[in-house]
């Protein structure tokens, strides 16, 4: 009998917990140099914007690591036994995931997303389309440590951890959120985990990647001032500020940077900081890896049996193993 769909839960912020995250927002944008969590990145215009990023030609990790996905579908389908219960974090619009469906042939799909609206439309169109899978999908916000309600399932866990999302995380904090993944796995029933890294490569891909001819990036970042004003009641206004994106040699990891075009002051209430033409606000990392740091990584974390396939560029690894 096909289900009725996807069941969704949230972990919605009360108002103690939003009145925190405006408040840690506005230390971040108060500090020197100024900062704003990648997070905010994301929303029903900002997702979007991610996914027409996905297609541009400058950008290659998602093609790289979907052709790999691809590929590899097989060796991963043995890696990961016998109906896993299929735990995507930051699933976005699904398609990922849903490319392994068939070769894993999973007991539960999990989808966990920041962006809960757009989640739950993806969500309820992939449910038409697998109408037997049963779908959990979660809205939570899981950079700061991984909640799972206790609907999902135990048996034979495999964390989906794709596109290199945890270039977004500093080594160290990659290092303790691998942990909390291996130890969501722990127990008798074991586990795994598949997760996408992009690789150290040639300064100037890496700079297309992510400042391309057509602007999407641009807009994309940009459009996190959107979010904050709807968040924090600013007044950011989009046009005074320039995308810029550069990479960090010595850390290893391209950073967004949103720059004033002119000296000018952002208010919001019981606030106000002024920026001097050319100061920036930095918006995101995302960190490269050369394959076998990654790889000691994930030993260093705990994990074991680790696998990875690459594309014939070298480019971008997806990487399995043991929990
Ligand atoms: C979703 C974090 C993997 O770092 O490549 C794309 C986000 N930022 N273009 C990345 C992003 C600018 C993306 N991740």
């Amino acid at each position: 009998m096909p289900r009725t769909g996807p069941t969704f839960f949230s972990f919605p912020a009360d108002v103690l917990a939003h009145s925190a995250e405006v408040a840690a927002v506005v230390a971040d944008l108060m500090a020197e140099p100024a900062s704003v969590s990648p997070k905010y990145l994301y929303g029903p215009l900002g997702s979007r914007l991610f996914d027409a990023i996905t297609e541009l030609p400058e950008y290659y990790p998602t093609r790289t690591e979907r052709a790999l996905l691809e590929a590899c579908r097989d060796g991963i389908a043995h890696a990961a036994g016998p109906a896993p219960t299929l735990i995507d974090l930051g699933a976005g619009n699904c398609e990922k995931a849903r490319s392994l469906f068939q070769a894993l042939n999973p007991g539960q799909y999990v989808a966990l997303d920041i962006s809960v609206d757009f989640l739950r439309q993806t969500l309820i169109q992939l449910q038409r389309e697998f109408p037997q899978l049963e779908m959990l999908g979660i809205g939570a916000d899981f950079s700061s440590g991984l909640r799972l309600p206790d609907a999902v399932r135990h048996d034979n866990r495999l964390f989906f951890y794709p596109g290199s999302s945890i270039g977004n995380f500093t080594p160290e904090q990659a290092l303790t959120f691998l942990a909390g993944i291996r130890a969501e796995c722990a127990g008798a029933y074991g586990g795994g985990l598949l997760i996408g890294v992009d690789l150290v490569k040639s300064e100037a891909l890496l700079q297309a990647a992510y400042d391309d001819a057509l602007g999407v990036t641009a807009a994309f970042n940009l459009n996190l001032l959107n979010n904050l004003n709807a968040l924090i009641g600013s007044d950011f206004a989009v046009g005074d500020w320039r995308h810029h994106a550069l990479f960090n040699t010595e850390a290893s990891r391209i950073e967004m940077h949103l720059e004033a075009r002119r000296d000018l002051s952002v208010h919001w209430p019981g606030g106000v900081r002024a920026f001097r033409q050319g100061q920036r606000i930095h918006t995101e990392n995302s960190y490269k890896y050369a394959l076998t740091d990654f790889k000691a990584l994930l030993a260093q974390a705990g994990f074991s049996r680790i696998q990875a396939w690459t594309d014939a560029n070298n480019w971008f690894a997806l990487c399995h193993a043991i929990a």
